[in-house]
This record gives structure tokens, C-alpha cells and sequence, in this order.
């Protein structure tokens, strides 16, 4: 399976961080914001990711992340000339992914839980349909907006529903059978002129193959696309990094864990992050400090 991570955008919301910056590159805490859900598609087992941005940013993504190799990983890079959707994704994308399964990450969603691990890889390793992740947040109607029914299969699935038939918002984490480039090319823009991913996953919806993996309790879905969520956001990392001494969204960690770099290429990480805690964290753990 492939992954796209997608990058793009205006951030109008963040005016004007925005302005001058990518929202994808501001940090998260220790880290870029991009680090996160680029773990996330690490974390599934995807070893081939390209990243889609605007043509202005694009040379920035490519100067923090090169070709992967260092993390084990080939990154390929496209530019989105215009934000007309994110479903559109599967349409710049259609050439490099070359009729495979591929998953979408969107650039500032965050989502942490326990036992990530396990159902990103059920995710990718389901070889017919979609999966997304749906959590249960107190603004729906900002969200696409999925409901279910009394045996709690899903139902509908509304983008920014003015009456929201439920609580549960999709998150920007998705993953598609190898038909997804077909499919997002027989889709319609919106009156607002966008490729969305709501009717990408309509489709699927449909014709009765999309899981939806609801996000318990115990998880935190956070996206960081307003100044409110984005200091949220990095509070709780800082929150859980401090305490547990553990790292969140940390790519050259995951390459690690995952077998995709050896201890060596991990502690020349933690030589080139220099002084910072993460260069330490990731030391101790290539000492095996941590288990
Ligand atoms: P949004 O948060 O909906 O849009 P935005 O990032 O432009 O922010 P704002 O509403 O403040 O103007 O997009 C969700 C994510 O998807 C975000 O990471 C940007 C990305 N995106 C693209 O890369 N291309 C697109 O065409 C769209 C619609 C979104």
C-alpha cells in the first residue's frame, strides 16, 4: 500500500501564520506539524509516501524530508497548483500510485490512541473497500459527519451538515482500495467547487464496503487548523512526551520500531538533532533505554 500525504491548502484560518509559512511546516511542540501524520502512514506499514503541496511550498517539504532514505522511506513529491479539494489528491496522484491501495493522511490531523498500531495495519491490510476513522466531537457540522444505524453500521455520511445526524466526525486519515483514482475521477466538484472526499467516500459507502473504525474514549483526534487547536494540540504532546517520557509523531522513532532503520542510523539521528530532548529521547533509545 502507498500513502499520500496530503500538504496543501490555504490555512485561512491561521492568518496570518499562514501568510509567509505553510501550516503543515508551524510546529507542533518539538516538531513539525507534517511529523505526525507522517508517522501515522509510517506507523501502517507504508514505506512509499508522496507528498502534495502548493507549488510555493513544496520546495520546503522537500528540504525537510529529502527522498527518505534516511528514515528507510521513498518520498516522492506533486504540486496541488490550487486547493480544488482533497479528494483531488487521487488525481495528481494517479500516475505514482499506479493502480495500487493507497491511504490519505491529511497534513495537520493528529490522531494518537492506543493500539494505533493494530488498527492502521487492519486498515492496510483490508484488501476491499475504505476504512476511515470516525470521533465523537462536540462540532460536527465543521466536519464530514457520519451516522449510524441501530446495529451500528454506517449509515450516511454528510460533509459540514448543517443538522449533523450525529456526533461522530470522520477524521483526515483514510484508506482506499486500489479503485480509489478511478473513483475520485468519476466524482463531481461541490458547489463550493471542491473534490470532496465526503462523496469519494460515499461511494464507498454505497456499495456497502466502508468500514468505519470508531475512535474510543481513550484516543485524541486533533486537528491543528485553528490557533486554538494548534496550541491544544501542542500541549497535549508536550503533556504526554514530559510525563511518559515517550514521543509522539516522531518519524525517525517509528522508522526504528518498525525494522525500516537499523540502531546505527538511529543513533545518527539522535547525533544530529544535537542538544534538543528528542535527540536524547531518541539515544536512550538507541541504548535500548527503552523497551
Ligand atoms: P482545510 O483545513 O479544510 O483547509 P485549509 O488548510 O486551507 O485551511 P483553512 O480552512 O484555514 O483555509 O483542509 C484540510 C487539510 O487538507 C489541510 O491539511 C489542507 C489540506 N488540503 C489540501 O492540501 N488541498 C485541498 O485542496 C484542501 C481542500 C485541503
Amino acid at each position: 500500500m502507498k500513502g499520500i500525504l496530503l500538504a496543501g491548502g490555504y490555512g485561512t484560518r491561521l492568518h496570518p501564520m499562514t501568510l509567509a509559512a505553510s501550516k503543515q511546516l508551524l510546529p507542533v511542540y518539538d516538531k513539525p506539524m507534517a511529523y505526525y501524520p507522517l508517522s501515522t502512514l509510517m506507523l501502517a506499514g507504508i514505506r512509499d509516501v508522496l507528498i502534495i503541496s502548493s507549488p510555493a511550498d513544496l520546495p520546503q517539504f522537500r528540504r525537510l524530508l529529502g527522498d527518505g532514505r534516511r528514515l528507510g522511506m521513498r518520498f516522492a513529491f506533486a504540486e496541488q497548483p490550487k486547493p480544488e479539494g482533497i479528494a483531488q489528491a487521487f488525481l495528481i496522484g494517479r500516475e505514482w500510485i499506479a493502480g495500487e491501495a493507497c491511504a490519505l493522511a491529511l497534513g495537520d490531523n493528529l490522531i494518537f490512541a492506543d493500539h494505533l498500531s493494530v488498527l492502521l495495519r487492519a486498515a492496510s491490510a483490508r484488501p476491499q473497500g475504505a476504512t476511515v476513522f470516525a470521533y465523537r466531537v462536540r462540532d460536527p457540522e465543521r466536519y464530514g459527519v457520519v451516522s449510524f444505524d441501530d446495529a451500528g453500521h454506517a449509515e450516511e455520511i454528510i460533509e459540514k451538515p448543517a443538522q449533523p445526524l450525529s456526533n461522530w466526525a470522520v477524521t483526515g486519515l483514510y484508506f482506499y482500495d486500489r479503485r480509489v483514482c478511478d473513483i475520485a475521477a468519476s466524482i463531481a466538484p461541490s458547489p463550493r467547487g471542491e473534490l470532496e472526499i465526503t462523496d469519494l467516500n460515499r461511494v464507498y459507502l454505497e456499495e456497502g464496503s466502508l468500514h468505519v473504525e470508531r475512535l474510543g474514549r481513550g484516543c485524541a483526534w486533533l486537528d491543528a487548523g485553528t490557533p486554538d487547536s494548534l496550541l491544544s494540540a501542542a500541549t497535549f504532546v508536550q503533556t504526554i512526551q514530559s510525563r511518559q517520557g515517550m514521543l509522539v509523531g516522531c518519524p525517525e522513532e517509528v522508522a526504528f520500531r518498525m525494522g525500516y532503520i537499523d540502531r546505527d542510523a538511529l543513533r545518527q539521528h539522535a547525533h544530529d538533532l544535537g542538544k534538543t530532548e528528542l535527540g536524547r529521547v531518541l539515544a536512550d533509545l538507541a541504548e535500548g533505554a527503552h523497551a
